[in-house]
């Protein structure tokens, strides 16, 4: 049996990891839904906002010395403005909620119980940091795109699981190149919110 380990990274520690973190992203988000050709450069490049944060957590899954997943978290004030001005546009307070950034994990991995973890980890984080809400966005894709692999399994029925809303009013829009294009291209993202006085589910 695999000995799996959750390791608990929060702002400076995880300056060693960026390697490894920034690894398991290029990795998973190659695949449909995302399609993300990035380079190692922007990868340390976004994962600056996480570790220069105060109130930032990422949360490694440790098989032995092999990183097989990742998690990220910090307060949406401190995200991208790309994900903040969804919120400030639609007018909704931005300082009580804590942005969920990414949860990655290798294929063999899967089905385990660590992507629900990594929610538990993250939202119990938000609350130790004063936050009332947690909220993510995914990469919206028609039904029918090209790339879609015939066994790919839609995740909304694991974030409702979650208890986590689709808001298709709150949307966010990022460039990024795809594989198998030459520039980078517009997508837009819809956000996922969790009340966190809500009943857990
Ligand atoms: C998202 C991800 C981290 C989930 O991790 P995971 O460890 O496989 O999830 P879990 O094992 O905790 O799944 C929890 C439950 O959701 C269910 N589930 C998994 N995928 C599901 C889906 N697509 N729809 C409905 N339920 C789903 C599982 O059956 C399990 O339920 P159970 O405990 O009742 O059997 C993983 O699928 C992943 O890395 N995907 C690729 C990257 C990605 O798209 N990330 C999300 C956006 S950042």
């Amino acid at each position: 049996m695999m000995k799996l380990q959750l390791l608990k990274l929060k702002g400076p520690d995880i300056i060693p990891n960026l390697d490894k973190i920034g690894h398991l992203r290029l990795n998973v988000f190659r695949d449909y839904p995302y399609l993300y050709d990035g380079t190692l450069e922007d990868e340390f490049d976004y994962l600056k906002s996480y570790s220069s944060s105060e109130t930032s957590l990422v949360v490694l899954a440790m098989d032995g010395e092999k990183a097989v997943g990742a998690t990220t978290c910090l307060k949406l004030n401190e995200a991208d403005s790309g994900f903040r001005s969804a919120f400030q546009e639609a007018g909704r307070n931005t300082d009580s909620t804590c942005y969920l950034g990414e949860s990655v994990l290798l294929a063999s991995y899967r089905g385990l119980g660590i992507g629900k973890q990594f929610f538990q980890y993250r939202e119990a984080h938000a609350r130790d940091l004063g936050c009332t809400m947690t909220a993510f966005c995914a990469v919206d894709r028609p039904k029918n795109h090209p790339l879609r692999p015939s066994e790919y399994r839609e995740l909304d029925g694991f974030w409702q699981a979650q208890g986590y809303v689709k808001h298709p009013e709150l949307k966010a829009t990022f460039m990024w190149k795809e594989v198998q294009q030459t520039e980078e291209t517009a997508k837009t993202l819809t956000f996922w919110i969790k009340e966190l006085n809500s009943p857990s589910l």
